[in-house]
Parts: structure tokens; sequence; C-alpha cells
């Protein structure tokens, strides 16, 4: 029987012929003329005039470049979901602030803005939110409420590329964001990210910081005839080798996207029955919200069911992980991260979570397969 897999990563037309162009220029390095490239697509396919940001070689790096672009100081606060990957958290603690966990939402598993305004402190610097499975956080009452503190708004949007918010795409929401192209995301270039910011002055900074603390970007568009040590930075910027494959995929993101969206919806009207009948829940998507089809889950009734629907799938050769474990559960997250409140959603909804395949070379047939089974064992269990 053919294995269904959780994930292969994206494919598009152009990834050879363009490594062959980018191998034979003799430009290899970050920053280059593929990087550049990069940037003025994706600034047409979010349907933007204009945007400043970097490609970077992950979300982590991005999310690390922000950290370092907030200049938190040991014992700053930022608010953020427990359920997240660790890099959202690192990032902070790394800059020995404190990452501080408020509850997510029972119905898109997104940071519960509700919650935010009880969590903040006269050491809160910021807020992180992470549009889970690329389905946006409510921005409009969380940009409202850090005006109101003056805090800014980081938006971790590793999964949420051509999401939309209000019809805005997600990444230019808050003040800064950070995107993924792991291979595990919809486009990738193996281990990739990007970095976009709404201010000016926080990009001529980016640019040094991500440049080992260099005005190397103004030496290379030839503002000046030597650079130095500017500021203290790091190595952040995607080489043009793996932004040449990136460029491939973003040329095909919408078709991408699109894609994932119908196979998406394939899984949603099949399993409309179960959630009728009670067994399962199915995810919520806000009316205003577009979502990118990053990621299709069940909620099922028991962490207990979930673990044995996951098992009996691995059985039939469907490979279905569970995702996130809240990081204030995790040693890391004891150690250096505090909650805000209680997070019962957070303590409950992660452990009933199943995630189902989804990638560009699945099948309806596949989805079918998928579908029948959980069905087949979800009626047999209840009955
Ligand atoms: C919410 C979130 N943030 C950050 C990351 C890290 O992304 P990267 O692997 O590009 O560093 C991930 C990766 O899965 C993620 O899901």
């Amino acid at each position: 029987m053919k294995t269904i897999a959780f994930n292969t990563p994206t494919c598009a037309d152009n990834e050879l012929q363009n490594l062959q162009e980018v191998m034979r220029s003799g430009r290899w390095g970050g920053g280059g003329p593929w990087a550049q490239r990069c940037l003025k697509r994706m600034t047409q396919t979010f349907g933007l005039q204009t945007a400043q940001g970097l490609l970077t070689h992950s979300c982590t790096a991005s999310l690390e470049l922000c950290a370092l672009l907030l200049e938190l100081n040991a014992g700053d606060e930022v608010i953020m979901p427990s359920f997240t990957f660790p890099s959202t958290a690192n990032a902070v603690a790394l800059r020995r602030a404190v990452p501080v966990f408020v509850d997510i939402r029972q119905d898109t598993l997104n940071i519960d803005e509700t919650r935010i305004e009880a969590a903040i402190t006269p050491r809160t610097r910021a807020i992180i939110v992470v549009h889970y499975a690329g389905v946006c956080c409510e921005m409009d009452t969380i940009n409202h409420l850090a005006q109101h503190y003056k805090l800014r708004v980081i938006e971790d949007a590793a999964q949420a590329y051509l999401s939309r918010y209000h019809g805005r795409p997600a990444g230019f929401l808050g003040d800064m964001s950070a995107f993924s192209f792991h291979e595990t995301k919809n486009l990738s270039c193996g281990e990739g990210g990007a970095f976009f910011c709404k201010s000016s002055e926080d990009f001529r900074r980016a640019e040094i910081l991500c440049e080992k603390g260099t005005n190397r970007h103004e030496f290379l568009r030839g503002e000046v005839d030597r650079y130095t040590w500017r500021d203290i930075g790091s190595t952040f910027l995607l080489s043009d080798i793996h932004a040449a494959v990136l460029d491939a995929q973003i040329q095909q993101a919408n078709a991408i996207t699109q894609r994932r969206l119908q196979l998406w919806q394939c899984y949603h009207q099949a399993l409309a029955p179960l959630e009728f009948q009670g067994l399962i829940r199915r995810p919520i998507i806000p009316p205003h919200v577009e979502s990118n089809g990053h990621i299709y889950y069940l909620i099922l009734n028991s962490s207990e069911l979930r673990d044995r629907l996951m098992q009996e799938l691995r059985n039939h050769h469907i490979n279905c992980p569970f995702h996130f474990i809240p990081l204030h559960s995790a040693p890391a997250g004891i150690r250096h991260t505090r909650t805000a409140g209680a997070l019962p959603q957070t303590e409950d909804l992660p452990y009933r979570l199943l995630r189902l395949p989804l990638h560009q070379q699945l099948l309806e047939n596949d989805i079918q397969r998928v579908t029948d089974t959980i069905t087949a064992c979800l009626s047999h269990w209840a009955s």
C-alpha cells in the first residue's frame, strides 16, 4: 500500500534552470541579484507598491533580527502564545528578556487578544503574534492595544505566506514580520526566511544588523567606498543560491496556494459529517481572514482518541503528526519564561490536535483514503 506522506517539499518548474544561472553568475553570497528579484516579486504577489524587506536564512533568523531591533534588555517582557515553535520564544530569551505567555483562542488557536491587556506590565516591550496554520490573528484589536501601551507588534508569519486579514497581507499587519521558507512551508528553498518592517529607521538598521553589523549594503549600492563595523549584528542573509530556488517558487506562489486551498476544501467537505456527529472539530476561519491552506487539522474529543487515531492512521500507512507542544510546559520554557493568567485552551487543544497530510503531490484520491480511514475508525469507536 502506498504511504501517504505528511509533507513533501513544493517544487515549481524553474528551480534547476535558476540554479544553473546563479551557479554560472559567480555571485553566490547574500543580498545579491536573486534576493532582489525575489523581494520584488514578493512585493507584487502581496499586492503592495513597496515593501522594506530582506531575505534571511530562516524565520528563526528573522525573529532574532526583530528581537535585536527591539533592543530588548534583561528582564524586559514580550507577550506571545505558548502554542508556537521554540524560535518565537528563543529570539526573546536570547536577549535575556522574558517570553510571557497568554492563552490561545478556542476557535483559531491564535493568541487570545482579549487576554493580552491583563498581561501587560511596565516591563512589556512587544507582542509577538503567530498566525497559526496561516490564519491571521485579530490584528485590529492587537494593534490598538499596542498603540495605547506603546508596544511594538511582531508577526511570526512563518506559516502565513499569502494569508490575508481584512484583505491586507499577513506580514504587513504589525511593525515587523518573519516568514519561513523551510521545506515544510508552502514555498521553500530548503531553509530560508524573510524579514519585513514598516519603519525606514528599522529597515536601515536591519540592513546593518544582518550583515555582521556592517554597512555592506550601502557599499554594494555604491553609496560608500568601503564598509565598516557599525553596530552589534550577526549574519542572517540568504545566499543567492537559495534565493534562486525561492524565486522559482515565488513566481508560482498563487498557483501553489490555490492548489493547497483546493486540497484543504476537499478535507473540509469530506469531514463535515464527522463534525455534525460531534466526533471531531474542524478548523475555523473567521470570515474576514483568507487562509493560505498551510495546515489542515482536526481536534478530537480527547487526547487518548487523538493518539489512538494517529497510530491507526500510521498502521494504514498515513502519516499524521500532532503539532507544537506548548512552550511553557517544555524544560526550557520552565526555566526562561512565565505565564500570565491561566492557559486552559493551551493546555487542552494541542493535545487533541492532529494534522493531516497536505502538500503539492497529494491527490484527491489520497484525501479520500485519509478521510475514509478516519471516518471508519471514529464511527467504529463511537458505536
Ligand atoms: C510559528 C513558527 N515560527 C517559527 C518557525 C521557524 O521557522 P524556520 O525553520 O524557518 O526558522 C516555525 C517553523 O516551523 C514556525 O512554525
